[in-house]
């Protein structure tokens, strides 16, 4: 049998040790294991813990205090609180957020500016040589069927790939529960156009990603936003709450890494949330774009793994990690299934074949974990570079997530400084962000901003820098 890859040893202890740090049981400024201690603890050699730490180091999270041992690094002076649960209004509203959203489109779209604005992944940790490769190789084939419908549920091998990977995620999928779709978007299109009909009420988390709320904008829907903790997600006793006294059609959440706050819902919460909504017969659409992206411990499950009555339609996409331009996405939509074939089919036929088969070939010819393992490493490196260059930069009073995963944070401005200011401000100096007011209906988060941290190099070292003399500016003003 071959032997556990010493690569493999030393990532866990890196990930037990991020674990510790971001639950607080180690503090910034406090000590953690010696390279002995954690060796017998974990039973590990020297040199694999030696390795780790020398990762943890290298990625910002701990330092070496010569003759003292290793500490959980610091930023001098202050430590930043993070953002407290929302708390929206009782009442549903109309979507109308479009002027708003085209106008940061077309702003983020100019080459000049340093972006923070869009969740865009980072360019350089796709697997686009080995995407060319299989494209190429593809292509030379000239298979005529390349250039033929294929029409839902999508490519068969793709997804016996993702039935293969839910297991992983808690859940037992067969290739035909699932069906492939044109990126994650369209996905959650489906489902509402699925379960909803003009002016009906989708309870949603608040703050939620502001193209799902252009989709009930764009339904004629109304959203109840319930408070969510920045940490734990949806709050279950608000949602009863709304329940009991409206006539909610479905809910939508992101419950892995919530983008913008970065939330991941406890498993054993999931489970009450899918137990809650069985109970009053409505439909969950679950958006799980990021839920390979945690940095340490496990991968979250996703709701779906509690369903027992088909209600939980689960989205998601390769969007994040292996390249958004493919728009290949997929959904699991339960008992929906036959209705979201009809509207694949009415409304866009197919996704494109090609895109389909370089997904499902990379997948199936390996690797596709160690790149995860590598992109998880990087994202979750390139976080805490960003949340300590905020919290050093910007001024007291500001509020940070502490995201456990994906690559945005979502930041609160001090003393109620209108984001939107911010925003065409920033503009001027060469720096996009994306403004609170596009994540409510209700205009929750104004002072409020999120910021891209996928990348970390000088030029964002530098924006963020001057981003932070902007508030400080606003704030004395
Ligand atoms: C939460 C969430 N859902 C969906 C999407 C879009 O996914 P796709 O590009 O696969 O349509 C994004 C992209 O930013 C996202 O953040």
């Amino acid at each position: 049998m071959p032997t556990e890859p010493e690569t493999y040893r030393y990532e866990q202890i890196a990930s037990q040790v991020m674990h510790w740090i971001e639950q607080g049981t180690y503090r910034p400024g406090e000590r953690i294991p010696s390279l002995r201690q954690m060796s017998q603890q974990q039973s590990a050699s020297i040199s694999s813990v030696l390795q780790a730490y020398t990762l943890l180091e290298n990625r910002g999270f701990i330092e070496v205090r010569p003759q003292s041992g290793y500490y959980v690094r610091d930023v001098p002076g202050k430590s930043l609180p993070e953002p407290e649960i929302s708390s929206p209004s009782l009442d549903p509203n109309h979507v109308n957020l479009h002027d708003l959203m085209m106008r940061i489109v077309r702003d983020s779209l100019n080459p000049n500016v340093v972006q923070l604005g869009a969740a865009m992944p980072n360019l350089e940790l796709l697997p686009t040589e080995r995407l060319n490769r299989i494209s190429a190789r593809l292509v030379r084939t000239a298979d005529p069927t390349l250039h033929q419908y294929l029409l839902p549920p999508g490519l068969e091998p793709l997804r016996v790939q993702i039935a293969r990977r839910a297991t992983q995620w808690g859940c037992d999928l067969l290739p035909g529960d699932i069906m492939i779709t044109s990126g994650g978007i369209e996905a959650v299109d489906l489902c509402l156009h699925a379960v909803c009909k003009p002016g009906d009420i989708v309870a949603i988390e608040s703050p939620m990603y502001f193209g799902t709320l252009q989709l009930i904008e764009v339904h004629g829907l109304k959203a109840l936003e319930i408070p969510t903790n920045p940490r734990e997600g949806l709050s279950l006793e608000a949602l009863q709450f709304a329940i009991e006294h409206n006539p909610i059609k479905a809910v939508l959440t992101i419950s892995n890494f919530n983008n913008p706050l970065g939330s991941c819902m406890p498993d054993e919460k999931k489970q009450e949330l899918v137990e809650l909504l069985a109970r009053h017969d409505i439909p969950l659409i679950d958006n799980d774009v990021s839920g390979e992206l945690y940095y340490a411990g496990k991968r979250p499950w996703v709701t779906k793994a509690f369903d027992k009555k088909g209600l939980v339609m689960l989205c998601s996409s390769f969007s994040k990690d292996i390249s958004p331009a493919l728009r290949v996405g997929w959904v699991a939509p339960g008992r929906f299934k036959s209705q979201l074939e009809w509207l694949k089919f009415t409304t866009s036929s197919a996704t494109p074949n090609l895109s389909q088969l370089i997904v499902a070939e990379f997948l199936e010819s390996g690797g596709y974990d160690q790149h995860l393992r590598r992109i998880r490493r990087e994202y979750s490196r390139n976080m805490a570079l960003i949340s300590q260059a905020v919290t050093r930069d910007f001024p007291g009073g500001t509020r940070v997530t502490r995201p456990a995963g994906g690559f945005v944070l979502w930041v609160q401005l001090p003393d109620r400084i209108d984001a939107l200011e911010l925003y065409t401000l920033a503009q001027r100096n060469g720096i996009s962000l994306t403004p609170g007011a596009l994540f409510s209906p209700s205009n929750q988060f104004f002072n409020f901003i999120r910021i891209n941290a996928a990348l970390w190099n000088i030029p964002i070292e530098r924006a963020l820098h001057r981003l932070g003399d902007m508030v400080s500016a606003l704030r004395s003003r």
